[in-house]
């Protein structure tokens, strides 16, 4: 059993952010031609500290376990990233401790990658309202 197989055993016995989200505030589609599969992402943004970063994100794959492990981490590691941080995360970084992946399976993070940027490219420019209250200066 190859470290890489362990490491995906591990993340697959407690996938994290599985399932679809109800409130996102955009969601992301991408199906690999490599192999057929198919992965969504949705992610809810929120203002803090006067920045939009993600709250959370979540992913659904159909099929393929690598993806699973992958979107998995990668779902955690999104959260309280800007948009613009978001976008410039590669396939090799959003796969975090799992990778690197073998040549077989780099699809599966890019598959993952490309999840995110559709989300990204579908999100509003703003979701909520400011929490500070704009001031008025008469
Ligand atoms: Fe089965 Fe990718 S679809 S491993
Ligand atoms: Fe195709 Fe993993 S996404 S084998």
């Amino acid at each position: 059993m190859s470290d890489f197989e362990d490491k995906v055993r591990e993340a697959l016995a407690q996938p994290q952010n599985q399932g679809e989200m109800s409130d996102a505030d955009s969601v992301g589609t991408v199906g690999s031609p490599d192999c057929g599969d198919m992965l969504r992402m949705w992610l809810k943004f929120t203002e803090k500290d006067g920045k939009r970063v993600i709250d959370r994100a979540s992913f659904q794959s159909f099929g393929c376990q690598t993806a699973v492990a992958v979107a998995s981490m990668a779902t955690e590691l999104l959260k309280g990233k800007t948009p613009e941080e978001a976008a410039q995360l590669s396939a090799d970084q959003l796969t975090g401790d799992l990778g690197p992946l073998p040549p077989m399976k780099i699809h599966c993070g890019q598959l993952v990658e490309g999840a995110l940027r559709d989300a990204l490219g579908q999100a509003p420019e703003k979701t909520t309202a400011p929490t500070t209250a704009p001031t008025l200066s008469s």
